[in-house]
């Protein structure tokens, strides 16, 4: 083979070995490219054979298709994908890790103290180290667990620059400023994440389209979470629907896949079920159920998410779909465990129905009133601070719950934010406007809506007016 050098014009493709090589791309890396990604090939092929050892296109599409230089086919894969990526991409799936999935595994794994997590297609790294963040502020007693996140992506170049993990402004388009201050150090123009959460991130080259995981060498199995986002967009249906049970495989039971909101969902029935949160559908291995195979791919089916931020009813809300065996943690379970922790705290023994209530927030952290429940819990205490962390989550889940709310006003209230407190207390108004007097409110163990609605104009007339608007109407 004659060396070649970059100065010299080749001409195009021709339209059969285009195809050729289009056909090969989508076999080997599940890569099925649009007409316009399709344009890039040309100039991609032209750049690799310049300082390659291969003479023409046909030579180097031969070396491939026998199996050779798959460094190079490598680099021409990554090429033909765009490596865009960010820190705290999508607010919703940041929200939803950080209030429901991490506080889930951190609670399923407190025995062990160890988490796995896998950011599949992690392009330079930011969302590897997103990962590693949430953890770390996630986990109050960091350092004593063993939490390891697998960065893995086809691209070496992309690979490089994570393990160098200095990043320029652009990758902090949604990070607020002191969650950069805490993590990042400035070095030069750029920044670099700090060294305890670098370690906590092993880099390592995987195509997603090989069927060599779950395996021992790169990816295995048992993990917590796996983000793969981004990635499928790229992908044929079958590659996708391949891609997504080997997932399945990967998860250890319970364990959840978050995909990017415009990858296209894995197939129903098969062994992952949809959970709905605020913004966001996640995926989830039933945590007590054997996995199922999936049913046959239909060509050509994609299936659309439900729009983010719609409205769910409540038996859309955490269910998941097609009538499979609820996940470990669904709301049924935890009434028996309310009714006991609210029966510890009429019986006056506070500490007691605390603790309980903590325990029951970290096995049940879909349960909203689980979290209502705790959030009260504190705040009869005075600890404001654990008080709206779980308030918080309470209204993550369930927005439009007025107990929550109210109890989130009386957190501002002890802060001495009356501003706050005022526009949560109109909020409260608001969403009891249309409940009867005799409605009971969903968590406040018998408490109705015309009691609340008395507590909170009580509260309400307290505060100091407003000049310029009335202070109760
Ligand atoms: C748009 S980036 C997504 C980055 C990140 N997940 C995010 O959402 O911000 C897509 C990444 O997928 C990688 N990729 C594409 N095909 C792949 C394959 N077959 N195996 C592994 N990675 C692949 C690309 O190299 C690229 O870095």
């Amino acid at each position: 083979m004659r060396p070649t050098t970059g100065s010299q014009q080749r001409p195009a493709l021709d339209p059969a070995l285009k195809n050729s090589f289009l056909c090969l791309i989508e076999r080997r890396f599940g890569l099925h490219l649009s007409e316009q990604q399709g344009q890039g090939l040309d100039e991609a092929v032209q750049r690799l054979l310049a300082g390659s050892a291969y003479a023409d296109p046909v030579a180097l599409y031969g070396a491939f298709a026998a199996g050779r230089s798959l460094d190079l086919f490598e680099k021409l894969a990554a090429a033909l994908t765009i490596g865009e990526t960010h820190f705290f991409r999508v607010g919703p799936q940041m929200e939803a890790l950080r209030r429901v999935v991490l506080p889930d595994v951190i609670a399923r794994r407190a025995g062990e103290r160890r988490l796995r997590l896998w950011s599949a297609g992690c392009a330079s790294g930011e969302e590897p180290a997103t990962l590693a963040i949430l953890v770390r502020e996630g986990l109050p007693l960091a350092d004593e667990w063993d939490a390891q996140i697998l960065a893995t992506d086809i691209s070496h170049a992309a690979l490089e620059a994570g393990r160098r993990a200095t990043y320029g402004e652009w990758s902090f388009r949604d990070t607020p400023d002191e969650v950069r201050r805490r993590h990042f150090t400035p070095e030069g123009t750029r920044w670099r994440l700090v060294e305890p959460l670098r370690r906590m991130v092993h880099f390592a080259q995987l195509n997603l389209a090989a069927d060599t995981f779950p395996s021992a060498d790169v990816a295995g199995s048992g993990f917590d979470v796996i983000l793969c986002r981004n990635v499928t967009i790229y992908f044929s249906m079958e590659a996708t629907q391949r891609l997504y049970r080997r997932f399945a495989d990967a998860l250890a039971r319970g364990g959840w896949l978050v995909l990017g909101p415009s990858d296209p969902s894995p197939q129903l029935p098969g062994p992952l079920a949809p959970v709905y949160l605020p913004g966001a559908v996640l995926w989830r291995r039933p945590a007590d159920a054997a996995v199922r195979p999936a049913s046959p791919h239909v060509p050509g089916q994609r299936q659309k998410s439900p729009p983010p931020g719609r409205p769910l009813a409540p038996a859309d809300r955490l269910g998941p779909a097609g009538g499979r065996p609820a996940p470990a943690g669904a709301p049924g379970e935890a009434s028996a465990d309310l009714k006991r922790v609210r029966a510890l705290a009429h019986g006056g023994n506070r500490t007691a129905a605390r603790e309980a209530a903590e325990r029951l927030a970290r096995a049940q952290p879909l349960v909203a009133e689980a979290h209502l429940l705790l959030g009260m819990l504190y705040l009869d205490v005075g600890a404001v601070e654990p008080a709206a962390e779980s308030l918080r989550r309470a209204a993550f889940i369930d927005p439009h719950n007025p107990l929550t709310q109210f109890g989130l006003a009386r957190a501002c209230l002890r802060r001495g934010d009356e501003v706050r407190a005022r526009t949560m207390l109109t909020h409260t108004r608001r969403l009891l406007a249309p409940a009867p007097d005799d409605q009971a409110i969903a968590g406040g163990g018998g408490l109705q809506a015309g009691e609340l609605r008395q507590a909170l104009e009580v509260q309400l007339a307290s505060l100091e007016p407003v000049a310029g608007s009335p202070a109760t109407r």
